[in-house]
This record gives structure tokens, sequence and C-alpha cells, in this order.
């Protein structure tokens, strides 16, 4: 007897950024709606989805890997495999090609079309081998407004504002992947903030390829995460990843005054030097980045910044890469994500500039750097021995249930011993710091009645 679709599970996979991760949500979300079943265990699901990222080769590779882990299991059995997501936008052709044990490419503005590819997929599974479903058109419009992602936690969610890019960085083949910029409703957002509050949900991440371009109307950025970090209920309001170029003055007072606005900023730098950054396109010079630097730490000197580097970017010299160095020490950075160059296929550079620093020297320089910032992440990290941070508790620890993992509003992991307290998931703590063996910070709850001749103190 035929099965029908309630009786199909789908194990979904998802690899790369926070907007993939919401990406998925909302793909859970309109399968949901059509009545097909989840599942966590790939080996007993009848649907394998992978929401995929193009933006380094490295994510390329682990697709293609699981990709040959999935032909394995469709020679066993029927199984229907499908690629979600950038890889699906930007590699069509290859994909159908070279892996042709993927029934369905769906590109990150069509996901509406996917529950009715999937049925077909399913319904002709045996009549042939090959590409059964193909939706990559780019919109000008879509942002995915009325539907309500599949959230997984309680306690921190996403909201996507914004979707796709028009800054066209050199390097960078979002633009390609996930089109033009195109920002949601406001009250839309708000509704949905709401929502979330209504839920028990005490942190939002605004999310967007280029958050901080947001534009509705009259609406900018400034005024929209204000507006969202005012909705009773919502403590902590996150955003990523925005670009330098689109940091009003209202925006940085929003972030430095609203005690409802993380003191944490994520500020990719890329590279610092000027002759670099110009060839990726950035926009601004390394005066001009630490400016607003500047701008920020004269509001508030507790903001804690992150950011984004790219070493062995085209033509770059080791001059030049010790100006991102002396950058990277001269803005004293909390954390950092430290990329090796890695040529997109129709991007700007693909075209126009040769990649020509062999794979060791751009390996060494990510070495280098990183090692750099591992430094000065424990220097900040442990400046806060003795300290007491107010964290917001998301569960146990990775290594212990009798441990308790949370977060500062700067965004740093702290982890405590529970003791048998009556905290849990969603509570806000104060924790003493105690100890710091690298990027982790270890310490110990302070009790209620204690904790209250501490507020005074209390930090991140
Ligand atoms: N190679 C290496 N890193 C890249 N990024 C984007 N494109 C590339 C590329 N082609 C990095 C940038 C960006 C982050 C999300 O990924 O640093 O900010
Ligand atoms: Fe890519 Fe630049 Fe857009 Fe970021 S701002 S998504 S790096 S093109």
């Amino acid at each position: 007897m035929e099965k029908t679709v309630s009786q199909y599970k789908v194990h979904i996979e998802t690899f790369g950024c926070q907007m993939n991760e919401y990406d998925t949500e909302l793909v859970r979300s309109l399968l949901k709606a059509k009545g097909f079943a989840f599942t966590e265990d790939r080996e007993c699901a009848d649907v394998v989805l992978m929401n995929t990222c193009a933006i380094r080769e490295h994510a390329h590779n682990k697709v293609y890997g699981h990709l040959a882990d999935l032909k394995a299991l469709k020679r066993q059995r029927k199984l229907v495999v499908g690629v979600l997501g950038c890889m699906a936008q930007s590699l069509k052709k290859e994909l159908t090609e070279t892996a042709p044990i993927v029934d369905v490419l769906v590109g990150p503005d069509s996901y509406r079309r996917l529950p009715d590819l999937l049925e077909r997929a399913i319904a002709t599974q045996e009549k042939d081998n090959g590409v059964k479903g193909i939706a990559v058109d780019l919109s000008e419009y879509e942002t995915y407004q009325d539907i309500m992602p599949e959230r997984a936690t309680g306690i921190t969610a996403w909201i996507a504002v914004m979707r796709g890019c028009d800054n066209f960085c050199t390097f960078c083949v979002v633009p390609y992947t996930r089109g033009r910029e195109r920002s949601r409703d406001p009250q839309g957002i708000i509704r949905e903030a709401e929502h979330l509050a209504a839920q028990g949900y005490k942190q939002i991440t605004l999310l967007g390829q280029n958050v901080n371009s947001y534009r509705f109307e009259d609406w900018d950025f400034a005024r929209l995460i204000t507006a969202v970090a005012d909705v009773p209920g919502i403590e902590r309001v996150r955003f990523t990843s925005p670009h330098p170029k689109d940091f009003p003055p209202a925006l940085l007072d929003a972030v430095a005054g609203h005690p409802h606005i993380c003191k944490h900023i994520h500020l990719p730098l890329q590279a610092g030097n000027d002759r670099i950054l110009a060839l990726m396109g950035r926009t601004y010079s390394r005066k001009e980045y630490l400016d607003l630097v500047e701008d920020i730490r004269r509001r508030r000197a507790d903001i804690a910044l992150t950011t984004d580097i790219i070493c062995g970017f085209c033509t770059e010299t080791e001059e030049e890469f010790l100006d991102t160095c002396r950058t990277v020490q001269e803005v004293g950075y909390h954390a950092a994500f430290i990329f090796k160059y890695s040529e997109r296929k129709n991007t700007i550079a693909a075209r126009k500039c040769q990649d020509d620093v062999s794979e060791r020297i751009k390996s060494d320089r990510v070495t280098r750097l990183v090692d750099l910032q591992k430094a000065i992440s424990l220097q900040k990290n442990r400046n806060m021995i003795g300290q007491t941070v107010q964290v917001l508790v998301e569960g146990d620890s990775k290594r212990s249930s009798d441990q308790w993992m949370g977060r500062t509003d700067t965004n740093i992991t702290v982890v405590w011993a529970k003791r048998g307290s009556s905290t849990g998931p969603g509570d806000f703590r104060p924790i003493k710091i105690s100890h710091v063996p690298a990027t982790t910070l270890f310490g110990d709850e302070i009790p209620a009645q204690v904790a209250s001749g501490h507020l005074r103190q209390l930090v991140g």
C-alpha cells in the first residue's frame, strides 16, 4: 500500500551560517504544514535534505562528502535526496551532472515550492534516476514574511529581517546565491517578537546577510532593533552580520544605550590594509574602520567587538598581511573568525584577480593570526576573573549535566556547577568568574541574597 506524505520521514542536515539554520526552521514549518513528519536519524529517513553553504571550498567539500554517503545508502533502499540553499543555487549544473543521486534542488528563494517538488519526487522515485525537481529562481520580493519558523530551542530565537546582499564584495558568492537585498515589513517582525516573548523566549538575534542595511519605507535598522528590544519579555537582542558602512550614529546610540540590546558588535574587518580592502570592494579604509571602532568605544568602552578576517586574498603580500595583524592588535577583538581565501566561481575576484597566494602561505597566515587572536581573547577573558557577570542560562554544559552553560551579554560562554540550585534555562543569573583556562569562563553562581549587593558591579 502507498504511504501518505505524513508517513514520510524527513531528515534535514544544515551547513553554514545562522541564516541557513533559520532557513531550515522555515523549511520545517513549510513541510509540517503539508503533513510531512521528521526524524533526527538519517538511517530511518525516507527523505534526506541538505541545506547547503557555498561560501568557502571547505563547506562545499563537506556536502560532497555527505552526498557520497547518501549514494551508498540509496543503493540499499528507497530514498529521496534534496539539496537546498546556496549550493543548489550556485551549482545546479554540477549537482545534476556529477551527483545524479540528487532528486530535488531548491535555492534559498524557492522553499515554498519544496513540499510539492518532494511529493512529486516521492511519487516518481522508482521511475527514473536523476533530478526530478528544480526550483532555483531568485526573487526580488520573497522574505517568507508569513511563515512562522519551527524553532528548536525555547530560549533564544532568530528572526530574519532582510535577505540577500547588494554589496558585491569581490570575494563573496552571497549576492549570486541569495540575490538582491529585500527587507521584511517591521510590523510582521515585531509581531513575531511578541509571539516569541509570549512563548517564553528571552533572546532574539536579528539576521540578515547585510543586516544593518535594513530599510522598509521610513524604518531603518536602528528603529527596528529598538522596537524589537522594546517588546516586553525580550531581554536581549543581538544582530548579525552587519557591514561597517551602515553604522549611523542612531544605531550606535541604540546599541550603547538600550538596556536590552546586547553590548556586542560583530564588525567584519576582512583585511587591515587599504590596497587589499579596495581590491575586496569593502568601501572603507583601515582608518575609517578604526574611526568607527573609536566611535563605538567612545559611546561605551565595554562593547565587545568580534570580526571576520580573510587571509591570503589575491596578491596579498606579507607586509599587507602584517597590516591586518597590526589592526587586530590595535582593535583588541574579543574573538575573530579567520578564514583562508577561497576563490568562488563567478565572483568579481574570480573573474578579475589572480588567486596567487599559495595554499602554504595562506595556511601559515591563518595560523599566525589565529595564535595572535587567541592570546588577545585569553587576556581579555582573564581580565574578567573576580568580576560578576549576568548570564542567560541556555542549558547543560557540553561536558556535563552537572554544569550549566550560559552567555554573557557580550556573547562569551560561561560554565558553572549546578550544585542543586533552582536555576533553569531561560533564567538570568549572576556568576562570579573564578578561572579562565581558554575561551570559556568558569565561575560560581552567587546566591540571590548576596547577588543584590553585587548588582552595581555586574558587567557583561
Ligand atoms: N573566502 C574566504 N572567506 C570568505 N568569506 C566570504 N567569502 C569568502 C571567501 N571566498 C568570509 C568573510 C565573511 C564570512 C561570513 O565568510 O569573512 O565575512
Ligand atoms: Fe558577502 Fe560582502 Fe554581502 Fe557580506 S556584505 S554577504 S561579504 S557581499
